[in-house]
């Protein structure tokens, strides 16, 4: 079956033709320039700049596969959990296609994307496996029995593990997205025995808390630069521009990234192979845009090989935001009958 995907949840404006598990097209559109000098995505300039793009994205996705849009055999579209004006520009455009076209359409659910992506490169995979997605606006993890057979056994109480990289790397004037900043940073230092805080590790809980870990950081940064108050409340600061790293304060900003790295990457491995002995997987998939973190993926994997548990983590590209993940999710819902009628709604949770 030859799919069209299309995902536009957050800041990414991506469409991709998947046939058979093989990504024939992968193109996605960042948004990262739009938003990064307000630190954080902005909803209304999302939506925006997703209607500016997204007929181009979806003509460049047919030209690279070399499929015609008449050759398209079924549509997969995001349907939520992700920004409601974002979301409903994709589905505009991939119902108009699906109608234009006399092809089946189907809604996916962004996180079940993040957790197939792993079968776009890996065939070996077995069920049941054990799912972690983590990403900026999700930190859960799933028991995939089957295809169909998907149960949440833990999730974040409060932040996403990329939303608390994402704000701490605001609060130490790093940059956005956060993630990538503080990998960057932190790559060629420690935390010199500076530790931080570790949430709900006890064995049998799987669900995560990151806003324990957010304040710590903001005491830190309070020792560091003393209390700076931008709107006269106390903890809040103006964005601390760490223009050299040389300096004591610059050395300090890195032993907290580092610490704070550290931190998430503990917390995350090891629930994560906790959950996978616990429930009996042999396979552990971590996915979504935290899963590109390199540490992340060592920690995990040395744990999970004592634990004999195989990890998988899909490629640098297909970890962040991606509409091959929603496509090869749509081949196998549309194999099976999961057809939508035009009348479905964009979901800003699910
Ligand atoms: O999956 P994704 O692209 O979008 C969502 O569905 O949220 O994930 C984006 C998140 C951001 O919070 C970003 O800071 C984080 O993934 N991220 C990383 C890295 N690359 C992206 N976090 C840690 N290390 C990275 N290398
Ligand atoms: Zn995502």
């Amino acid at each position: 079956m030859i799919v069209l995907g299309i995902e536009t949840s957050c800041d990414e404006t991506a469409a991709s033709v998947v046939s058979g598990k093989k990504i024939l097209s992968n193109v996605v559109f960042s948004q990262i320039d739009v938003h990064k000098e307000y630190g954080g995505v902005v909803p209304e300039l999302a939506s925006r700049k997703h209607i500016e793009c997204i007929s181009q994205v979806i003509d460049l996705a047919s030209k690279e596969a070399g499929v015609a849009l008449s050759h398209l055999q079924g549509i997969g579209v995001t349907r939520g959990p992700g920004l409601i004006g974002s979301l409903l520009v994709g589905i505009g455009a991939a119902k108009a296609m699906a109608l234009g076209l006399n092809i089946p359409i189907t809604g996916v659910n962004h996180l079940h994307g993040h957790l197939f992506a792993v079968f776009l490169e890996n065939e070996g995979i077995e069920f049941p496996f054990m799912g972690l997605v983590v990403s900026g606006g999700h930190t859960s993890l799933y028991l995939v029995r089957n295809f169909f057979d998907i149960e949440r056994v833990g999730k974040t109480r409060d932040d996403a593990a990329g939303e608390a990289f994402d704000k701490v790397a605001k609060l130490l004037g790093l940059g956005y997205p956060g993630g990538v900043a503080i990998e960057g940073l932190v790559q060629d230092s420690d935390s010199d025995g500076l530790r931080l805080p570790q949430a709900l590790l006890e064995k049998d809980n799987f669900d995560f808390s990151f806003s324990g870990l957010k304040t710590a950081v903001l005491r830190q940064v309070e020792n560091l630069f003393g209390r700076k108050s931008a709107t006269g409340r106390p903890g809040s600061f103006y964005p601390i521009c760490a223009e050299n790293m040389d300096t004591d304060q610059g050395i300090g900003i890195k032993k907290i990234a580092a610490a704070f790295q550290d931190s998430v990457v503990q917390v995350l491995a090891k629930k994560a192979v906790n959950a996978a002995k616990y429930y009996n997987c042999k396979q552990l998939v971590i996915c979504g845009g935290v899963a590109a973190n390199r540490a992340l993926r060592e920690k995990t994997i040395s744990l999970a090989c004592s634990a004999r548990v195989q990890v998988l983590f899909p490629s640098f590209g297909l970890c962040t935001d991606n509409a091959a993940m929603i496509a090869v999710r749509a081949e196998d819902l549309l194999s099976a009958g999961f057809v939508d009628d035009l009348s479905f709604d964009a979901k800003s949770r699910w």
